[in-house]
């Protein structure tokens, strides 16, 4: 177990989960809301406090009520809060997040009228009884001198900054960084076209950093010290769920692989398979214990009553999803005539007046309802059934 400190922010998050990102002037009803604690190291800390490590956020608080909400969710999550610096001007900062339902995006509006760290409240934490230092790239005015005296103090200790947006000047503070973190979104506002161009032009400004850059669905390039630029493609995840904070969930991984002693490499693979299993569902809670069978397989609203939709499952194969009197009916896709997918030969036709399909090998109909076959060489039989539970959010899991 390490002690990692990190500095930035801490959020309260609002999210509406919706069935798509509302255009300008449009009003829009949410499929619902949840609130909770945000701000990109507070995630990545929680995530850090999962993978066992003990964890300790510098950042700064207001005094109203949201802050004791906000410090009371940072410590349930095993955050240690004795680093923060309380204001009486400004209020708690506030993201409201749409995320959209179909898949996973978030949009995020932010209010901040709370004041920084600053230098002298961090120059008065025993930064020499961490094991890790990790920076949001944000507060840059007093960042630097953060980062200046934990390079001259800290011999050991890593330091990691992560540049998810453009601010003036954050370019200088590169150098002084062990790993720096980019986002996609830092490389477009630059202009960069893609990540290979951006760890060139920054491995100009850091040679003596390790820099990694995330691409979303692309994958995950980097670059070792004295190294050249390697690519670790993104792991297909179908559906995605929930975007919010993959990229802090990213970063945790990432320290706590190289904490461990692993390459920079191993240190990616191994991030980009924990960013994958937080996508695949709500929230940062238990996240290292998503397993396939505990993944959403779909969604009730993407459903429809004249349509099969074919969902593989992985080693156990596919499953058909139907509508049937609003309620989702789910079959092993498996003809029983003579065990081959019912859409081997081509799509399954669905009868949405005589509540039918229909197996695209040999015509068998099936009743959507209970699966028995009813005209066709399997006369008789039946279609597997798949035992499935749907959550309020409409979310559809194996049982
Ligand atoms: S395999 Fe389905 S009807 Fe023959």
């Amino acid at each position: 177990m390490a002690k990692i400190l990190a500095i930035g922010n801490a959020v309260l998050d609002t999210i509406f989960s919706v069935e798509q990102h509302p255009k300008e002037d449009q009003e829009m009803r949410a499929l619902s809301k949840t609130h909770q604690i945000g701000g990109n190291v507070n995630n990545t800390l929680y995530v850090l406090n999962q993978l066992g490590h003990a964890t300790s956020i510098c950042t700064t608080a207001a005094t109203d009520s949201e802050s004791k909400q906000l410090i009371s969710g940072m410590q349930d999550h095993g955050i240690d809060c004795t680093h923060i610096q309380k204001f009486i001007q400004g209020s708690t900062p506030n993201s409201i997040v749409t995320l959209n339902a179909h898949n996973g995006s978030r949009t995020i509006v932010h209010y901040r009228d709370l004041p920084e760290v600053s230098f002298e409240f961090f120059a008065k934490i025993e930064i020499e009884n961490f094991d890790w230092l990790h920076f949001e790239g944000r507060n840059i005015e007093n960042l630097q001198g953060m980062l200046n005296i934990s390079k001259t103090f800290l011999d050991k200790q890593p330091i990691s900054l992560e540049v998810e947006k453009p601010r003036e000047n954050i370019e200088a503070l590169l150098p002084l960084a062990n790993l720096v973190i980019f986002s996609h979104h830092y490389a477009i506002a630059k202009q960069f076209t893609d990540a290979v161009q951006l760890l060139e032009a920054m491995s100009q400004l850091a040679p003596n950093s390790n820099l990694v850059c995330t691409w979303g669905a692309k994958g995950v390039w980097l670059k070792a010290i004295n190294n050249s630029i390697e690519h670790i493609p993104a792991i297909p995840v179908n559906p995605v769920i929930d975007t919010l904070g993959a990229g802090d969930t990213f970063n945790a991984g990432l320290i706590h692989q190289l904490l461990n002693g692993n390459s920079l490499s191993e240190a990616c693979k191994f991030a980009n398979q924990l960013a994958a299993q937080k996508i695949q569902k709500r929230g940062l809670d238990d996240i290292l214990n998503v397993k396939a069978e505990n993944r959403a397989i779909a969604n009730i609203k993407k459903l429809s009553k004249a349509k099969a939709t074919v969902i593989d499952v992985g080693s156990t194969g596919s499953i058909i999803l139907i509508l049937h009197e609003n309620t989702v009916r789910a079959y092993e896709n498996n003809c029983p005539h003579q065990n081959v997918p019912l859409n081997e030969a081509y799509k399954i036709d669905v009868n949405p007046f005589e509540n039918t399909l229909k197996c695209s090998v040999h015509d068998a109909f099936f009743n959507i309802a209970d699966g028995e076959c009813i005209d066709g060489p399997c006369w008789g039989e039946h279609l597997t059934p798949i035992a499935i539970r749907t959550d309020e959010q409409g979310d559809i899991y194996l049982a």
